[in-house]
């Protein structure tokens, strides 16, 4: 493969991730970009083109046909097509190799887990389950054609949300807590594809940091962490990188 990211910092990453005793990859929307998923922010983002309000709970509560219209445009008709990557396949190659005990992802997407990857911690949640809003019944996506929309549940008649975390949600207790554990175990953290703007998520890799992880970053573009936190960044899409970082584990193991 060709390589477009400094070999010798490909070196250096993979040389920790041989040592490491526990690496956790930390992921977001960038690695999902090349399964045709836009990320959030930026020129081609998802919030240039909708508006964010659609995922606030208040205005879900108040305008529901609205908001799930527009849910349904963007994660179901759209996302719904999307695949696993060889990004999300490396990953899942890594933690069966023994490389990698687990991945938090801000992602909703489930296709970490279509990849084969096992300890998933999703801290936003996922889109392929819903939840009822009144008696939290769950419900597969696939149990509904979305014709008819707002959802509602068959039980109680209550509003039908999807399984991810809106704007005013707090984040799955479960979900925090096992990246916190993750967190304060590691010793290599490996982030892919985000920009660290979004609290509480973005405070996972400095906490990781401050508790002597090592941080390996995978992104184009410099993010919030680049010049705070990183120690090696890997500038370059993530299919790419992550394809030089499986080739070198496998080759020098
Ligand atoms: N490979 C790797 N990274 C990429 C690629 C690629 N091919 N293309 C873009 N990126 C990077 C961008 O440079 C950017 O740093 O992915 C990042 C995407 O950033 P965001 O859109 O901000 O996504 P994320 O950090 O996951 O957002 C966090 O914000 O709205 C919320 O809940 C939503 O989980 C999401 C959270």
């Amino acid at each position: 493969m060709s390589s477009s990211v400094n070999q010798l910092s490909i070196s250096k990453a993979v040389k920790w991730l041989k040592q490491s005793n526990y690496t956790t990859a930390f992921t977001g929307a960038g690695i999902s970009v090349e399964s045709g998923i836009p990320p959030f922010r930026g020129e081609d983002g998802l919030w240039s083109k909708y508006d964010p309000i659609v995922l606030d709970l208040d205005y879900f509560h108040t305008h529901p046909a609205h908001s799930w219209d527009v849910i349904k445009e963007i994660f179901y008709d759209f996302f719904g097509e999307a695949k696993a990557n060889a990004a999300h396949i490396v990953l899942a190659k890594m933690e069966a190799a023994g490389f990698l005990k687990n991945i938090i992802t801000q992602n909703i997407d489930n296709l970490h887990q279509e990849a084969g990857s096992k300890a998933v911690i999703e801290f936003h949640g996922n889109s392929r389950t819903l939840v009822c809003t009144g008696c939290h019944k769950q419900y597969s996506n696939s149990d509904f054609s979305l014709d008819e929309l707002p959802l509602r549940c068959e039980d109680c008649n209550a509003l039908i949300k999807p399984d991810f975390i809106f704007f005013g949600e707090g984040i799955p207790p479960l979900a925090y807590q096992k990246s916190i554990e993750a967190a304060e175990k590691a010793d290599v953290f490996l982030l892919i594809g985000t920009t660290g703007e979004v609290m509480p998520a973005s405070q996972i890799p400095h906490l990781a940091k401050s508790n002597g992880a090592k941080i390996i970053e995978v992104n184009p573009n410099p993010s919030n962490y680049t010049h705070q936190i990183t120690d090696i960044f890997l500038q370059g899409k993530a299919t790419e990188v992550m394809g030089e970082i499986l080739e070198n584990l496998i080759q020098t193991s």
